[in-house]
């Protein structure tokens, strides 16, 4: 079935992770955000996004390849530049004009943090910020993508909520047994809704860590964009912090792809694999729980479902979505 294009002024004009960096070398990729197909591609000038439609006759120009600077279509070789101006129609004599017409959508694009970074619209703010990438006394590894068959709404809101680790993930990340959770005040700014300074207790230490018994970490969370957010853990008799960045990409209304940097002050000397795997299987175990919700779409009105005192956090996601009018994947 077509996939229908997705109208929201809001994650329109926000940045979306789109692939990894790595796997844009030499041909051009195609990717989806918000029901629109866009075709990423790397030339010396750097990367470029442009609708994926020739419009010419509408073949796909992810299926073409790159050739001086510019993106071939595979059907009958036009050739568009970065800012999405044919510059060549091999069919007509050389010389001849080439009709203004012919050109595609140029998207705002950008490579950071390892990966392509795309905004369908004008970019109201830069890509989510994330210090600890470049902060030489942390060590940063890209998780995922991940492929979720649910809402990016969804994905954000079970990364407020700390009410699940003790049965999500338990014997990794929380024990039913010490499922209490203490008080949680919410900060929210002109940006960004955020807590800290919630110790959860945690049955495994995280990989790397001098524990070998459980570890009461102290977590801080914070949402800074409509579907991104971050999240440190820290063990504080020892300082070692982890952080993880999280940007959920809507894809469609019930699909999203979700790009994680995991970053440690610690265990340098651990294989990186082992920090991938361990966030691979959480993920997971995440993902199999978010993809049965129902309703699909999250529901903004508070009424809907059952907010507990406890959801303090996620509760203020579902209302700070509202103010901002973001209506992809909400209800
Ligand atoms: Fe692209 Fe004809 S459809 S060149
Ligand atoms: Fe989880």
């Amino acid at each position: 079935m077509a996939m229908v294009r997705l109208h929201d002024p809001v994650l329109e004009n926000d940045w979306h992770a789109m692939c990894l960096a790595s796997e844009l070398t030499d041909k051009p990729v195609g990717v989806t955000l918000l029901g629109e197909r866009v075709v990423l591609f790397r030339t010396e000038q750097g990367v470029h996004a442009l609708r994926d439609l020739c419009v010419h006759r509408g073949a796909m120009l992810s299926k073409g390849w790159v050739k001086n600077g510019t993106v071939v279509c595979p059907y009958h070789g036009w050739q568009y530049d970065r800012d999405g101006n044919c510059v060549c129609i091999p069919a007509q004599p050389k010389g001849e004009r080439i009709p203004p017409r012919a050109k595609a959508t140029p998207y705002s694009c950008e490579e950071k943090y390892g990966f392509i970074w795309v905004c369908l619209g004008e970019p109201t703010g830069g890509v989510p910020h994330f210090e600890e990438f470049a902060d030489p006394s942390y060590k940063p590894l890209l998780c995922g993508p991940y492929t979720v068959k649910a809402a990016a709404t969804r994905v954000i809101e079970n990364f407020t909520d700390f009410a699940h680790l003790m049965f999500v993930h338990q014997d990794l990340l929380g024990h039913p047994d010490y499922a209490e959770l203490p008080e949680i005040k919410v900060i929210k700014e002109k940006d960004r809704i955020y807590i800290e300074n919630i110790p959860i207790f945690q049955p495994v230490a995280h990989s790397g860590s001098d524990k070998q018994d459980g570890t009461t970490y102290i977590y801080r969370k914070e949402v800074y964009r409509a579907l991104s957010g971050r999240l440190s853990k820290t063990d504080p008799s020892n300082g070692q912090t982890l952080w993880i960045m999280i940007s959920a990409t809507p894809v469609a209304d019930d699909e999203c792809r979700v790009f994680m940097v995991v970053s440690r002050n610690y265990g340098f000397d651990v294989d990186d694999e082992n920090f991938i795997r361990f966030q691979d299987i959480v993920f997971d175990q995440d993902a199999r729980v978010i993809e049965t919700q129902k309703p699909e779409l999250l529901p903004l009105d508070l009424q809907a479902e059952l907010n507990h005192r406890v959801d303090i956090f996620s509760v203020a996601y579902r209302r700070w979505l509202g103010e901002m009018g973001v209506v992809v994947g909400t209800a």
